[in-house]
């Protein structure tokens, strides 16, 4: 069979949205030369035929496992798409802070948090706008299918690029500490407490609580339909009884409408689970 046999393409684009939910549609297939290069590469192949080759017909494994996670797109940056936080700030938090002044609880979660700065960036709003929060039990919980991510969101550690990407110098200043090599370390012991966990969108979920807020921004975007119908009905069971809010990416838009009310927004568009 030839490496470059239609068979073995398909047969691994199937394996990466069956283990991942990434579906490869035919226009996007062009990322499987640039992304597995270097992979088959270092498996000393000769190219990345070679390697969904090797991969045809084998029980997916950690070579499967590092296919997949070259496949997977980590983009982000500090307050992405800062319309977003800005409808945080004036609307989603001061009226979950109103609901939750008895309790004095908030739950928020990232899911699919990549490295980390959408997590810092919702603990920095926070901190900046909400000093009542302070002796308030918040936690924000960021989750992502790529324990290489993970690791370097735990570590808080971020290039001068990174920085530079939607952090203001006040606020590098404010929360940040130089390092060697130009990098920079976030502080995050002033911070409301951010925690990293692997979850699988597309698996089961372990038991995570219901949440006032899910920020899921950019990860549907590269998932089938269904996948993602499933995935919102699931957030949808996670979100608080009384109201919580889902926030998708700014090209991202809501299936399932029998579930969410769609609030529009001036820039930008949440979700609440109260059906209107
Ligand atoms: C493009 S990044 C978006 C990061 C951030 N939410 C933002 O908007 O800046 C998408 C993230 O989703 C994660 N992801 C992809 N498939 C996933 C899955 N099945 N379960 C959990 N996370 C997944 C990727 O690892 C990646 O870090």
């Amino acid at each position: 069979m030839s490496p470059n046999d239609p068979l073995v393409i398909d047969a691994f684009v199937r394996a990466l949205e069956s283990h991942v939910g990434i579906a490869l549609t035919p226009d996007k297939r062009y990322l499987l030369q640039s992304r597995l290069t270097p992979l088959a590469r270092s498996n000393s192949l000769e190219n990345w035929p070679d390697l969904l080759q090797l991969l045809y017909g084998r029980p997916v494994g950690p070579l499967h496992w590092q296919a997949f996670e070259a496949l997977i797109t980590h983009e982000t940056s500090f307050f992405r798409d800062p319309f977003h936080f800005e409808q945080l700030r004036l609307k989603v938090f001061p009226e979950l802070i109103a609901r939750r002044r008895r309790t004095r609880r908030l739950r928020l979660w990232c899911a699919g948090v990549s490295t980390g700065q959408e997590a810092y960036s919702l603990a920095m709003l926070l901190r900046e706008n909400f000093p009542e929060l302070l002796d308030w039990d918040v936690r924000i919980l960021g989750t992502d299918i790529a324990a290489s991510v993970l690791a370097r969101a735990r570590q808080g550690l971020f290039s001068a690029a990174e920085v530079s990407r939607g952090l203001s110098s006040a606020r590098l200043a404010a929360t940040f500490t130089a390092t060697k090599n130009n990098h920079y370390s976030i502080n995050s012991a002033s911070l409301p407490p951010v925690s990293f966990e692997t979850l699988n969108l597309i698996a089961d979920w372990p038991d995570l609580g219901r949440f006032d807020l899910v920020l899921m921004r950019n990860v549907l975007i590269y998932f089938k339909a269904e996948r993602r119908t499933q995935i919102l009905s699931k957030v949808h069971a996670r979100l608080a009884e009384d109201g919580g809010y889902l926030m998708l990416g700014a090209s991202e838009s809501i299936l399932n409408d029998k579930l969410f009310r769609t609030l529009v927004l001036p820039r930008g568009v949440l979700f609440t689970n109260l059906i209107a």
